[in-house]
């Protein structure tokens, strides 16, 4: 008999187990995220994740349709024997196997996602690259999850999205952002001064936080001043000058 999703949520956190580096280690999100999923994830729901792990059979419990990108094939294998193991049906499981950056443009008809978990390569600028090519599919009122927001990779897209229009923030999961979509308007169309992030922040103008920008002018403007006034007086009072005023 398949488990209630409180089992597999109970097993899965008491036992803890290890998908990653070769089922020696476990770079599971937060206990909290795994509550989280198991009580929004709509029932049928259609999901996306980059990277695998706890949260994979978190999303099982709910999802009627869930895909899981990472290169790593071999950790997908071992949360499926998990779920073997635990009577927990991986039937909405696709894997498509390969970096995301690479995987996921090809996706980006595959129809509308109600949840997508932004969890697998975390440098620069993966999270935001995993951001572009699902933001489109996540169908409003859908949510998208930025894991790892203490790094900063994640917290730049988390800030980013903060301050767009298109999104609403929600509390965060522990260090997970969460966002909902508020809006059926193209979310990744926006000219750069359409964006407030990248328009309005401190560091709009030439790499140089504005403030800092504007006072240097102000400075720059000053000294100009000064300057041609001390070369006005010294030509004043050069024998030239006063020649010419003769
Ligand atoms: C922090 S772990 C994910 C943890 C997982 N969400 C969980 O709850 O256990 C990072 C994941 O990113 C995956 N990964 C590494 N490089 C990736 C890439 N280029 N594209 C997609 N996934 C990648 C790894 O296979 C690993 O599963």
């Amino acid at each position: 008999m398949t488990q209630t999703t409180a089992d597999v949520v109970r097993a899965l956190l008491a036992e803890d187990p290890s998908f990653h580096g070769g089922g020696q280690r476990s770079w599971a999100v937060d206990t909290r995220l795994v509550h989280w999923l198991a009580e929004h994830v709509p029932a049928g729901g259609r999901t996306l994740e980059t990277g695998s792990g706890h949260s994979t059979v978190a999303f099982l419990t709910r999802s009627g349709a869930h895909v899981v990108v990472t290169p790593f094939g071999d950790e997908v294998g071992r949360i499926r024997a998990w779920c073997a193991a635990h009577d927990v049906d991986t039937g909405a499981l696709v894997l498509e196997e390969g970096p995301s950056q690479r995987v996921l443009p090809r996706l980006v008809d595959d129809g509308p996602l109600d949840v997508v978990l932004i969890d697998g390569d975390h440098a620069f600028p993966a999270p935001a690259i995993d951001w572009y090519y699902t933001a489109e599919r996540v169908r409003v009122g859908g949510h998208v999850l930025v894991d790892d927001t203490q790094l900063r990779p994640c917290r730049l897209l988390r800030d980013f999205l903060a301050e767009e229009p298109g999104w609403e923030q929600l509390p965060p999961v522990g260090r997970t952002a969460v966002f909902r979509r508020t809006s059926p308007a193209p979310v990744t169309a926006a000219a750069w001064f359409d964006q407030p992030w990248s328009a309005l922040g401190p560091y709009a103008v030439g790499g140089e936080p504005l403030a800092e920008r504007v006072q240097l002018l102000r400075v720059q403007l000053r000294l100009r001043t000064r300057l041609r006034r001390a070369l006005a007086r010294r030509h004043d009072a050069s024998p030239s000058a006063r020649n010419e005023r003769r």
